[in-house]
């Protein structure tokens, strides 16, 4: 198969994971005789400072035509003190609204080569644990009006929540489908006992529930939630929630797998192209250094064949190759113990093609 794929490197280590991947992309073409088409656009800080804005209408229009996406991780401390309507940031949002990316699916499973590197008790962790966050991307207080007043105590600011039926109604489904493939349970995530837009959520939940008997569907409250998920993590199948909820609840979820570095994620809408990425965010402290873990970005892009190609013996091969290095014991320094040896992002990603 031919596929054009956008890539959008972004800032910080953005660079040098996506050049990983893209490493990991070719050897699969090769291996499983297809062509793919790489196109680089900017995106983020680095867009900021060629053009004057963080999401250039050439890279939305590029993202359209393409494919599929890959993207890096924007932003930094060169671009913190910008206005929000032109931080790195909005270029993130941007992208997942013209898009129409409403489904964030992140994995957050323990590799057993990796328990070590756990923070949690080994006892809370014995029976492993393999999630799916399914977090609502476009909608919810990330995309609601906000500013700046005059009020009761002098100036203040305000942001604003709402979520309609239809946007809860989507993401639902798209949470009981990704349960059908796995173990047929929901836990669906909210504060209904304080947020309007929360009970607005669980009776949506709910009623799109009654349409897949097969699953088994709970509520649970989002403090709750995140307190279950270090208490025990292996009681979670599929999780739903909302874009706040799911951004906090998703970083969490990623620090009990081992490392944050570790993450992968699909953003998906009404079309196959999507947008792969890893949880992680550009990590100026350690950027250019080429000592980052690319292998959230090598799993996103395994994510990508799978769900916007159906090549799944291609995403199956990335995904046991990455498996078979960690269990050769080949750390970078964010999954090392203390004392162990240590790849750099090249080294970790020539051992991941050696085993493809
Ligand atoms: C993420 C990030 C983004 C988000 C930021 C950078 C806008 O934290 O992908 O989780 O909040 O969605
Ligand atoms: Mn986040």
């Amino acid at each position: 198969m031919q596929k054009r794929i956008v890539l959008v490197p972004g800032d910080g280590i953005g660079p040098e994971i996506v050049g990983s991947a893209v490493r990991v992309l070719e050897k699969i073409a090769e291996k499983f005789h297809h062509e793919f088409l790489f196109e680089t656009v900017l995106a983020g800080g680095c867009a900021i400072d060629a053009t004057g804005e963080p999401l250039p209408k050439e890279t939305v229009d590029a993202c359209l035509a393409s494919d599929s996406v890959l993207l890096g991780a924007v932003g930094g401390p060169k671009w913190d003190t910008l206005p929000g309507a032109v931080r790195p940031e909005k270029a993130l949002l941007g992208l997942r609204s013209a898009l129409g990316l409403y489904t964030n699916l992140r994995p957050a499973k323990l590799y057993p080569a990796l328990k070590d590197a756990c923070p949690l008790r080994q006892d809370l962790i014995s029976g492993g644990f393999d999630l799916m966050m399914v977090r609502e991307l476009t909608g919810g207080i990330y995309f609601g009006e906000r500013g700046r007043r005059e009020g009761k105590y002098g100036p203040e600011a305000y942001d604003t929540e709402s979520y309609s039926v239809m946007e809860v109604e989507r993401i639902a489904r798209a949470a009981f489908d990704a349960a059908r493939k796995r173990r047929h349970r929901v836990t669906s995530i909210d504060k209904a006992n304080v947020l309007e837009t929360s009970r607005l959520w669980r009776e949506t939940v709910h009623r799109v529930a009654a349409e897949y008997p097969d699953v088994e569907v709970e509520d649970m409250l989002v403090d709750n939630a995140a307190m279950q998920l270090v208490r025990n993590p292996g009681r979670f199948d599929v999780v739903v929630t909302s874009n706040m909820f799911g951004d906090i609840l998703s970083d969490e979820a990623s620090q009990i797998t081992g490392s944050i570095g570790m993450l992968a994620s699909a953003s998906l809408g009404a079309t196959t192209r999507g947008m792969y990425e890893p949880i992680h965010g550009s990590a100026p402290d350690i950027a250019g250094k080429n000592i980052a873990n690319p292998i959230a970005t090598i799993l996103s892009a395994a994510m990508m064949l799978r769900y916007a190609f159906d090549m799944t013996a291609e995403a199956d091969d990335i995904e046991r190759a990455v498996d078979a290095a960690l269990s050769d014991g080949l750390r970078t320094a964010d999954i090392a113990a203390k004392g162990e040896n240590t790849l750099t992002c090249t080294e970790m990603t020539d051992a991941i093609l050696e085993r493809l």
